[in-house]
């Protein structure tokens, strides 16, 4: 018996010291410890022994049992460490074997455009406010000649919002159609001389195509005071696009119905993708980079500015339409779409 014990000690002390994984580890530990492990049956075979030899073999059964576990214990810890010390050599070898390049994080297109926008303006005294994106009926419509069921309303459908959720008294609320939801505001807020600039994300219910966008951003310039007129709204346009495109780019002004301007007029830019003969981006030729126009007499009245005495200009540039141009991208969709190979193409 005590023979057998020192045999199953060797071998297995054996064994363990050349297992080399967890999975065997574990086996060794079965053979010995489970149900029919050597060493769960041994004391079986007790029973056999005389009172001397159990008193003998008892204690060195316990030694040898004890001395397995932990030798299986200890080796487990070994393997692991050795595993351990095996990845980080795996991973130190990756990273000097493959060339990974930081990636670089740049400024969007758009917001480049406009931080470039901005300064343009900064620079003639324009200061720029803000206005929200959620707003009320007054402010992007009412309030700006566009009255409730007024056929131009259809110009831009948007988004309302579901009135339950706005508290006692919101009113009508929508998502703003345009950066235009800041005249009022600056008009009540500011004193003339005005020289203001908004810039931001505007929505619209749109039928979507390669230059309709239903989020997007604008940028308005709302010029008043005295004796200012459709030649100041010709030079400002010319100054700003001249400054964005070069000295060569084709800009022509055409009469356009807004409600909130009279006259009116739009700013388009002649289409570099088809030179003006009219394509899927354009549609017609050119493309309108602006809305724009005298401020209306009511709309100036509704920002309680008297317009026998001041007189005021208005322009909402799409960004988006400009960003179009600028750098020849076909559809204006791709700007919004999260697409790197895209947006990695503007350094
Ligand atoms: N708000 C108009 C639009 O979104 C553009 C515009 C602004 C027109 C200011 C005239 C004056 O289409």
């Amino acid at each position: 018996m005590e023979e057998q014990i020192s045999q199953v000690r060797k071998d297995y002390l054996n064994k363990i010291s050349g297992a080399n994984s967890l999975k065997e580890l574990d086996d060794i530990f079965l053979d010995l410890f489970g149900k029919s492990g050597e060493i769960t049956l041994l004391p079986k075979e007790f029973s056999k022994l005389s009172p001397e030899e159990k008193q003998k073999i008892g204690p060195l059964f316990n030694q040898v049992k004890t001395e397995l576990e932990s030798a299986v214990e200890k080796k487990r810890g070994e393997v692991r460490e050795a595993g351990y010390a095996k990845l980080s050599g795996e991973q130190s070898s990756i990273g000097e074997a493959v060339d990974i390049k930081p990636r670089k994080g740049r400024l969007h297109p758009i917001t480049k455009l406009e931080q470039e926008t901005i300064e343009l303006f900064g620079k003639l005294g324009f200061q720029q406010v803000d206005a929200p994106h959620i707003d009320s009926d007054k402010l992007n419509f009412e309030l700006l000649n566009i009255p409730e069921g007024h056929p131009a309303r259809d110009l831009w459908d948007t988004f309302y919002l579901d009135p339950v959720n706005l508290g006692p008294q919101s009113g009508k609320m929508l998502l703003r159609t345009h950066t235009s939801n800041a005249q009022i505001r600056a008009m009540k807020e500011l004193k003339t001389p005005i020289r203001v600039m908004n810039i931001g994300r505007c929505f619209r219910y749109e039928n979507l195509d390669a230059r309709h966008e239903h989020t997007f951003d604008q940028f308005e310039l709302i010029y008043i005071d005295k004796h200012v007129n459709m030649t100041n709204l010709q030079f400002l346009s010319e100054y700003f696009l001249k400054s964005i495109f070069g000295l060569d780019i084709k800009v022509r002004m055409i009469p356009k119905y807004y409600p909130f301007v009279e006259p009116g007029a739009a700013v388009e830019g002649e289409c570099i993708f088809c030179k003006g003969k009219g394509c899927k981006v354009c549609g017609k030729g050119w493309l309108e980079l602006t809305g724009a126009g005298m401020i209306h007499p009511t709309v100036l009245k509704n920002g309680g500015i008297d317009p026998n005495v001041y007189s005021g200009i208005a322009w909402g540039f799409g960004i988006y339409r400009i960003a179009l141009l600028k750098y020849g991208v076909p559809d204006v969709r791709l700007f919004n779409s999260g697409n790197l190979n895209f947006l990695e193409n503007f350094s």
